[in-house]
């Protein structure tokens, strides 16, 4: 399995791994479970998705049948929003880890530069957007740095081997180098070829973080929820089936492969077996110089994951 080195502890982080926002709770441990056996070995959840303890389930049950070893897995989760002041990072961490049923991350990411009034676990998780009212986007006044001191701790304590953020825009990531004493080593953003954010991905580079790209079929994940701003599918696109045309392959394999190509890893998101398997096979072949400038050239600055259409204080990205 092709992998990216993580500059700080050197842990290999797989190119390829499963994406686990929307994969339902009813299927998560046999999808995990299908998935390692599979070859996968990186899940890629968060607290948001609800469905960490069945993904933990799909773990468990590989590990206890043998199938592979802790220590083969890298296991990513994410801080949500409304645990980012110092009383609540650790006590988020672990009780994901619980549910999970593990004892650390791999790497434990903020999910977004946006800090939300905290919402009691036992009154509503995950806690989403909103209050308990279920309407009101509720802010809360944590600077970024607090929410980044309590992440080093989770490594100080072995509660995570890495840490990194995700969609963070250059400024913020900038800053965040400024103060760190243990700098983030990993970049989760939207990157696919309707939004290449080459500048972004430069910068993390220069950083020395290591970029992974999150709805890497752009409009195809955000079906479901209506956000895929009715933009023509990447999976038909004439400049996509081209290129795959040139090389035999799939679209949705040249998609993962313009990402991996580049030197980000992919988290492609699927529970069928046939397009597992698809996903995951992206490196027995290289897309030409002219396919990748083709593909590429389709930057649009297509956002579909912007939180600024929950609330316009959310503008993150703006
Ligand atoms: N950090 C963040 O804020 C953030 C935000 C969004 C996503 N993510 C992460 O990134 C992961 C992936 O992103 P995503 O869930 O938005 O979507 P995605 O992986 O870009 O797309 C998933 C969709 O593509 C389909 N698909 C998968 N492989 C395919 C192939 N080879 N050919 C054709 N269709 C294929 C899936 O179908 P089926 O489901 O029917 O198999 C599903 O409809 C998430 O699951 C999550 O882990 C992170």
């Amino acid at each position: 399995m092709p992998s990216i080195v993580l500059k700080r502890t050197n842990q290999k982080m797989p190119s390829v791994g499963l994406g686990t926002w929307k994969i339902p709770n009813s299927s998560c441990a046999e999808t995990v479970y299908t998935a390692i056996k599979a070859g996968y070995r990186l899940f890629d959840g968060a607290c948001d998705y609800g469905n960490e303890k069945e993904l933990g389930e799909g773990v468990r049950r590989a590990l206890d049948e043998g199938i592979v070893k802790r220590e083969e897995l890298f296991i990513t989760s994410k801080l949500w929003n409304t645990f980012h002041s110092k009383e609540h990072v650790r006590n988020a961490a672990k009780m994901q880890l619980r549910q999970w049923g593990l004892e650390y991350f791999d790497l434990f990411l903020v999910h977004f530069p946006i800090a939300l009034e905290y919402v009691e676990p036992s009154q509503k998780y995950p806690p989403a957007w909103w209050g308990i009212d279920g309407k009101s986007v509720n802010l809360e006044r944590t600077p970024f740095q607090e929410t980044w001191v309590e992440m080093e701790k989770l490594v100080d304590e072995g509660i995570a081997k890495n840490i990194g953020v995700s969609n963070t825009a250059g400024s913020l990531l900038c800053d965040i180098f400024r103060y760190s004493r243990i700098e983030p080593q990993v970049l989760q953003v939207e990157i696919h070829p309707y939004l290449t954010q080459k500048p972004l991905i430069k910068l993390a580079k220069n950083l020395g973080m290591a970029v992974t790209a999150y709805s890497s079929f752009g409009p195809q994940g955000y079906l479901e929820l209506e956000m895929h701003l009715g933009v023509t599918s990447l999976l038909t696109h004439d400049v996509i089936t081209r290129a795959a045309s040139n090389v035999n392959k799939t679209p949705g394999q040249v998609i993962l492969r313009w990402a991996v190509q580049q030197g980000l890893a992919v988290i492609p998101k699927s529970t069928v077996m046939e397009l597992l398997v698809e996903d995951l096979s992206i490196e027995d072949f290289e897309l030409s110089e002219a396919d990748m400038k083709a593909i590429s050239g389709l930057n649009a600055k297509y956002r579909m994951n912007d939180p600024a259409e929950i609330d316009p204080r959310l503008a993150i990205f703006a």
